[in-house]
């Protein structure tokens, strides 16, 4: 239940402010973090990776690395912060990422990462979980895929989340890699027909609150969960339907004028910290994404909120712009 509805990680996307923005929209989604490499935790600066709002729960901490030690590491450090789940990446394809050896690539050597996530599993007592592709390059999805769900359950990882296509690694950018390799669903119908235990969510081209409807209720053997990405941070306010559609609580009813009102004290608390207005309210710029007055919306946010970084009335300025636009269409 608690993974019915998840909104994916996605890097420079779904950073805490990101997160806090869907929360004021959905009170029951999963929300996932961006990808954070182990190394930047056990490094880097924790609290600027890590630190989240108190409200943005139950969020997971993805993590991406090879090294057993450091992951576990900073798993820990993710638990110790509070996440709820710690998901660990073995889905992306990027160049740089395969350069460090993670993400996608891990899937060809499954023996390092039984090791990356036995040692992450010992560190935390949250659960471990994994989001992956159905294949890499000239893999057969048939065979490579039901392999590696009896390797992860064996080592005890209840939850999987499945981008429902191959990961091309040589030749395909992350763009084009989330658009040609062909999606593949009834793979993972298939999964979950041998591995009824599994907790299976299943991702890529989830593009409408319709489409995850269908997707799982087609029939006995649909995943437990759908992730929705992109649509998600290109429409935000679709998400006010995921707790009464899919968690069958009460609708959030409030308006995306009501939304931008509940962001202004949010976004004042984080002027008075350091934050520049303009990374929170780039994160709303989809907001209004269908409805009139949306263009002007977008681009009173995007040429001043990054001239005037720490100055709280850009966004009531935007706000009163729409508002005066809808009140012309009405
Ligand atoms: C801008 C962007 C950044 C992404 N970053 C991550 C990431 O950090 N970790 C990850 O596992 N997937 C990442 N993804 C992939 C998404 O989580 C998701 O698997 C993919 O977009 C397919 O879902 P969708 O069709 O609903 O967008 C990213 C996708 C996008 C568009």
């Amino acid at each position: 239940m608690l993974h019915k509805f998840c909104i994916a990680p996605m890097i420079d996307y779904t950073d805490r402010h990101c997160r806090y923005f869907f929360r004021k929209l959905t009170k029951n989604a999963f929300l996932y973090s961006e990808m954070v490499v182990s190394e930047t935790i056990v490094y880097g600066d924790k609290d600027f990776f890590l630190k989240f709002d108190g409200s943005e729960h139950p969020v997971a901490l993805q993590i991406a690395g090879s090294n057993p030690k450091n992951l576990s590491y900073a798993a820990k450090c993710g638990e110790d912060f509070g996440y709820d789940e710690i998901n660990f990446n073995l889905g992306c394809p990027s160049k740089k990422v395969q350069e460090g050896n993670f993400g996608a690539c891990l899937m060809n050597d499954m023996d390092l990462v039984e090791d990356c996530l036995g040692s992450m599993i010992k560190s935390v007592s949250v659960p471990v979980t994994v989001k992956c592709r159905i294949g890499l390059d000239d893999d057969d999805p048939y065979e490579v895929l039901p392999a590696m769900i009896e390797r992860l359950n064996s080592i005890g990882i209840k939850t999987i989340i499945i981008h429902a296509r191959k990961a091309i690694l040589n030749g395909l950018d992350p763009k084009k890699n989330r658009e040609i390799p062909p999606l593949d669903y009834d793979l993972v119908r298939l999964i979950k027909r041998k591995w009824p235990e599994l907790n299976l969510v299943l991702n890529g081209g989830i593009n409408s609150i319709e489409k995850a409807k269908k997707e799982l209720n087609s029939n006995q053997y649909d995943p437990d969960g759908i992730m929705m990405g992109r649509a998600a941070y290109i429409d935000p306010f679709i998400l006010t339907n995921i707790d009464n559609v899919f968690y069958k609580d009460k609708k959030i009813n409030h308006s995306r004028f009501d939304i931008v009102r509940e962001m202004i004290p949010y976004i004042e608390s984080e002027i008075a910290n350091g934050t520049y207005i303009n990374h929170i309210t780039r994160h709303m710029l989809g907001l209004f994404h269908g409805v009139k007055g949306a263009k002007v919306w977008r681009s009173y946010l995007s040429e001043n909120a990054p001239k005037r970084k720490s100055d709280i009335n850009v966004i009531k300025e935007a706000l009163i712009k729409i508002e005066e636009i809808q009140k012309e269409v009405a």
